[in-house]
């Protein structure tokens, strides 16, 4: 009888799942508080004061201090203030002095075996992404401590790695670590995995927040909030990547909309800027998903942003990019049913083909370009030249909630233009019933980058492909660029997204290919031979690209470091509100990224010339 009522009950509850609505994780109810900080002895509360909670603290609000300090000058924190911060942290060990790994590599503290060993990681990504302070694109930091046998940096030094880091465990010490940089005029930055292709998630002699630990995820089967959403959605921590939240949700029978990247910091900077998937075909962004943030302010106020709560910020959050509005402690998303998947992956060189009958399969590809992006694929494709010899590898097209049969027909055209171009190609067809073990199969592992890589982006408009002419232009550009040298990451999708009201690049609305160029710049180059060398990538090779998407933009998350407009390329005509948004919540302008909103009154006095390996100062 007993177990009869239970399985009543248990069956109601499954046809009639009651309502939730959002919580705090633990870490997030663990805040700073005015009250406390009123409490501790004067020296103390002005170190981690709020915002405008005490008049003295307007002494920062001096135009004339050019520069944030930086080691060595006499107002950099003593021992004892330090001592402070880590008394107010949630544990001794939430701050830590930058150690970069391959200190054991050179001077004092060289070892022969760990060196070796660490050389042999060196290009796992993990073993960058565990560390407080490494980054996946090592150029910006300066080098200034790599293992020999990848670059000499002839000696360890910090260059652009920050001196402390806060490993935060609490929203408390986020809040802790804003307030002492803000209040010291110190520099400011946040690591989540430290993806970013330009540096931004580093900074030298900077204070870190570090993100990472921030693994708290919840899952609502029911969620309802007052915008009228009603639906699956996954409320995560900051630190969560995409290998975890992708198994959490197969767990529970949905799908998030998250990047291809398996080690991609999902809630940090890669949602903050807009965040490209391979579910895009059905759902546009990742932003576009956001039912809310949780963030310590620039202020350092902990606040819900959200569709009734801090609409602007809310806004901004959403494409506006990372390390610029404060620190996101959580994000809520909507989620989706699960899916199948069908994926398809191949590879063309022209060493089997011949140069121009290999030219002529990869313009039949990019031709069919407006057709496939309609028919709801993302690709990851690349195109690399090496010597003479190029390769285009398919790996993979991956067509969401479609069947083996779908996708045949949808490579039908493809590969009938092939055959009429006499070029034999049996694309490999896989299908899953499911979207994590299609994600878990098709997208490899990336590595770090070399220390000689640099990248820049461009979305590429539905009209470059809409007429004979404006593909063979478009090609012929695509086709130069390789053969100049230039390696392609191509994503073809379309990602026109269901919320058009957010402050993400509008360019995304009417691409149909976001296409990644790299190259190679010796870094034992002299500084002049760099600095040519990037001149030529960014204002030859990529300013060829600009002259025909004269509308249309690159995506910050996956851009030249030395982008130029890059306001409008960036953000389009969301610039200015961004800017406003941006002076609102941050005017002491705490926080800092290169080429970020708000970002033109400052920049960093680079020893190598284009990197985060100097002094943050004023510019003008
Ligand atoms: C191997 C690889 C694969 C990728 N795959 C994809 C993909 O599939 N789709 C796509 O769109 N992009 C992809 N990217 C680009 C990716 O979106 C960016 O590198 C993104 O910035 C990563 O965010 P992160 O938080 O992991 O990295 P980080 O380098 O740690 O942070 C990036 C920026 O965000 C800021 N930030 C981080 N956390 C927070 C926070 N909690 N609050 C406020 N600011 C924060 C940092 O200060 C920094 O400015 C990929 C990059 C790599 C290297
Ligand atoms: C580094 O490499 C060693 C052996 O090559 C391996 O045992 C270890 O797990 C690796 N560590 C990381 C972080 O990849
Ligand atoms: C937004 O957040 C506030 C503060 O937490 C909450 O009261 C409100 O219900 C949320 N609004 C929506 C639409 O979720
Ligand atoms: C997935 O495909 C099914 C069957 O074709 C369709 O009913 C459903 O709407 C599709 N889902 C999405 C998100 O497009
Ligand atoms: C485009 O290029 C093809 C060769 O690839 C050529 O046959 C065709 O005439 C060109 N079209 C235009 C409009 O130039
Ligand atoms: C590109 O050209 C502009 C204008 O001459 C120059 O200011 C900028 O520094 C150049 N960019 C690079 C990367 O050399
Ligand atoms: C390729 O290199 C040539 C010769 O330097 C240059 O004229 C041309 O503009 C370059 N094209 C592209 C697309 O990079
Ligand atoms: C500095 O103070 C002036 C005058 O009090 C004020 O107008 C300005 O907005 C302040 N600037 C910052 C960055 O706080």
């Amino acid at each position: 009888m007993a177990s009869h009522i239970l399985s009543f009950l248990f069956a109601t509850a499954v046809l009639f799942p009651p309502s939730q609505s959002r919580t705090l994780f633990p870490f997030e109810q663990q805040q700073l508080t005015r009250e406390h900080v009123a409490s501790l002895p004067e020296e103390d509360a002005l170190l981690f004061a709020f915002d405008g909670q005490f008049d003295e603290i307007s002494e920062v609000n001096n135009t004339d201090k050019r520069c944030r300090y930086a080691p060595g000058d006499k107002k950099w924190p003593s021992t004892k203030a330090l001592t402070k911060l880590r008394k107010q942290l949630s544990s001794a060990d939430a701050l830590i002095a930058t150690v970069p790994l391959a200190s054991v590599c050179y001077g004092t503290t060289k070892n022969d075996a760990q060196c070796q060993q660490l050389a042999s990681n060196w290009t796992n990504a993990y073993t960058h992404i565990e560390d407080p302070t490494e980054i996946l694109s090592p150029l910006y930091q300066g080098l200034t401590c790599q293992p020999p046998s990848i670059y000499d940096s002839g000696g360890c030094t910090l260059g652009g790695s920050p001196s402390y880091v806060i490993k935060a465990k609490t929203v408390s010490d986020i809040q802790t670590g804003v307030n002492f940089a803000r209040n010291d005029y110190l520099r400011l930055v946040v690591k989540n995995t430290g993806h970013d292709f330009s540096g931004k998630s580093t900074g030298h002699g900077a204070f870190s927040i570090w993100t990472h630990g921030l693994k708290d995820i919840q899952y609502f089967d029911n969620y309802v909030d007052e915008s009228g959403y009603k639906g699956p959605a996954i409320k995560a921590g900051a630190g969560v990547q995409a290998f975890e939240l992708y198994k959490f949700a197969n767990q529970r029978g949905v799908v998030a909309v998250a990047g291809e990247g398996q080690t991609v910091g999902v809630f940090g900077g890669y949602i903050l800027g807009g965040g490209h998937s391979p579910l895009s075909p059905l759902y546009g962004l990742a932003a576009d998903h956001v039912l809310g943030f949780e963030l310590v302010t620039p202020f350092g106020e902990f606040v819900t942003a959200n569709s009734s709560s801090n609409t602007e910020l809310f806004w901004a959050l959403r494409g506006g990019g990372g390390g610029t509005f404060g620190v996101v402690s959580s994000v809520t998303i909507r989620v989706y049913k699960d899916m199948p998947v069908a994926a398809a992956s191949w590879s063309l060189s022209s060493a089997a083909l011949g140069k121009e009958k290999f030219w002529a399969a990869v313009k039949a590809w990019f031709d069919l370009a407006n057709t496939n992006a309609d028919g709801g694929v993302y690709t990851y494709s690349t195109l690399v030249p090496k010597a003479s010899d190029y390769t285009f590898t398919m790996q993979p097209l991956f067509a969401p909630n479609k069947s083996s049969t779908q996708l045949n027909s949808i490579l039908a055209p493809y590969l009938s233009k092939l055959t009429s171009l006499n070029i034999p190609l049996s694309p490999e067809i896989s299908s899953y019933n499911s979207f994590y073990p299609a994600w878990q199969a098709e997208f490899p592992p990336e590595p770090a980058s070399a220390p000689d890589t640099i990248i820049a982006s461009r979305l590429f408009p539905r009209a470059n492909f809409a007429t004979d002419d404006a593909r063979n232009i478009t090609f012929n550009v695509l086709r130069q660029s390789v053969e100049n040298g230039t390696s392609l990451i191509a994503f073809n999708t379309a990602t026109r997204g269901t919320n058009p009201d957010i402050s993400v690049n509008p360019a995304f609305r009417t691409s149909v290919y976001h296409i990644i160029a790299a190259t190679h710049i010796s870094p034992l180059f002299p500084p002049t031979a760099i600095a040519a060398a990037r001149n030529t990538f960014t204002n030859g090779t990529l300013a060829s690209w600009r002259a025909i998407t004269p509308n249309s933009g690159s995506y910050v998350n996956e851009a030249d470091r030395l982008e130029p407009d890059w306001q409008r390329s960036f953000w389009g005509d969301r610039y200015e509100r961004l800017v406003s948004v941006k002076k609102e919540v941050d005017p002491r302008e705490a926080f800092w990224v290169s080429r970020g909103v708000g970002s033109e009154g400052w920049g960093v006095e680079s020893v190598r010339g284009d990197g985060e390996d100097g002094r943050l100062c004023r510019v003008g």
